[in-house]
């Protein structure tokens, strides 16, 4: 198949290798000139996927990125794969879809099956997607995307996936598309199914997180670790899930995928009240975290050095999207302390740079990626870790 991907951030770069991969001839097309100009060159942008795997795509002429919209002219398939943000009032930002949805309107005058992969609420594709195209009968299919970064277990090929047309043919031609790069693949009902099961998924998390976040804060102030007590409750076979404490989430999708369900409950009069409590808890962890190294440092950091160590979201990748350690160093720097941050996957980020992770009097560990070593962060002296992962150091 002729497939067009809109997007080429982390979905759309994963689905172009996956679908180049099964012998698709893939475009990708973005806005932003220099990462097309990077891909053209094979140079990745995403952990799990190497330069030599997308040279090797470019070279067999089975993929290739683009700025011009005209390339979509043409397609079999066409995979929408843009953000969706939240704006400035934490209410969900449609407009890079609605441009993209535009554009197909505009430019694609053959029919094509369309395929929206960013996570929106239900509706989506159906009010702000097929309604936007109309100069051409298209076929419409949603199967939002689950792919996480840096997660080698699971990827395109072996995560389920859900999907959901508008019509009957669209569902058909979405499963002859996704069934040549995908094991398995799940037909729901409507697209409004698919797409509230992505952000009811990501809700399930964000929520699960605050829950265990409050619980670290308990179980600190009864001098338990909750670490322990997770680790325990976890060994009941059946009814229970573990969830780790944190300086809060990051990313794309935790802290900003419940709003999007929140803004549909809104609008047919049922309170979100979860996920109000969930981001409330969630945003707060970087103050509990400041105020726990505070304490543990003996009552004042005015002064003195602190290294944050890891800014990324999440070990092993360099997204800093939403990442906690933000609020956790301008609340460090906050109380007078002279603050550096090491990560060398992120390298630069707020206009500064990544410090050698040498010996400061606080070590604040948000992120540990592999290869960064206790030895070094144990060089401070006093440490607090935020991962869980640091023997003997405090911590949530
Ligand atoms: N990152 C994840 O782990 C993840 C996982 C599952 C789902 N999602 C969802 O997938 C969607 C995309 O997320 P992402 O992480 O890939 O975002 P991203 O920011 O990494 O990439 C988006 C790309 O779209 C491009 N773009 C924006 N507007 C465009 C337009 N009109 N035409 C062409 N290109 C355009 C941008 O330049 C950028 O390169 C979002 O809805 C997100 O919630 C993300």
């Amino acid at each position: 198949m002729r497939v067009a991907i809109i997007g080429q951030g982390y979905v759309g770069l994963t689905i172009a290798v996956g679908a180049a991969g099964a012998g698709h001839s893939v475009t990708g097309f973005d806005v932003n000139p220099g990462l097309v100009e990077d891909l053209n060159s094979g140079k990745s942008h995403i952990e799990g996927i190497s330069d030599s795997q997308l040279a090797g795509f470019i070279s067999s002429s089975l993929f290739k990125a683009s700025v011009d919209p005209s390339v979509l002219e043409g397609s079999d398939v066409i995979v929408i794969a843009v953000p969706t943000p939240l704006d400035h009032d934490r209410s969900p930002d449609l407009s890079y879809v609605r441009a993209a949805a535009e554009l197909i309107n505009q430019q694609v005058k053959n029919p094509a099956l369309i395929i929206n992969e960013s996570t929106s609420y239900p509706g989506t594709l159906r009010n702000e997607i097929a309604a936007r195209i109309t100069a051409v009968e298209h076929l419409f299919a949603s199967s939002p995307e689950r792919v996480d970064p840096g997660n080698t277990q699971w990827g395109t090929k072996n995560t389920p996936r859900l999907i959901g047309g508008l019509t009957p043919a669209a569902v058909a031609k979405a499963k002859e598309f996704y069934g040549s790069f995908c094991d398995s693949l799940i037909e729901v009902s409507s697209p409004e199914v698919a797409e509230a099961a992505k952000i009811f998924e990501n809700t399930f998390r964000q929520v699960n997180i605050a829950l265990v976040n409050e619980f670290a804060q308990i179980s600190h102030a009864l001098g338990i670790s909750s670490r322990e007590v997770i680790e325990a409750a976890a060994t009941k076979p059946y009814g229970f899930m573990p969830f780790s404490p944190g300086p809060g989430v990051g990313g794309h999708c935790i802290p900003v995928d419940p709003s999007y369900l929140a803004h549909v409950a809104n609008e047919v009069g049922v309170p979100a009240t979860f996920i109000k409590r969930a981001n409330e808890v969630n945003l707060a962890m970087p103050a509990y975290v400041v105020k726990r190294v505070v304490a543990g440092a003996g009552g004042s950091i005015a002064g003195k050095t602190v290294v944050v160590i890891g800014v990324s979201y999440k070990a092993n990748v360099a997204d800093t999207r939403e990442t906690p350690a933000a609020a956790v160093i301008d609340l460090i720097r906050a109380q007078g302390a002279n603050v550096v941050w090491h990560d060398d996957l992120v390298g630069s980020w707020r206009g500064e740079t990544s410090a050698p992770l040498t010996g400061c009097d606080i070590a604040v560990v948000v992120t540990k990626h592999d290869g960064v070593s206790d030895a070094a962060i144990k060089s401070s002296k006093y440490v607090f870790d935020c991962t869980g992962t640091i023997a003997g150091a405090d911590g949530i």
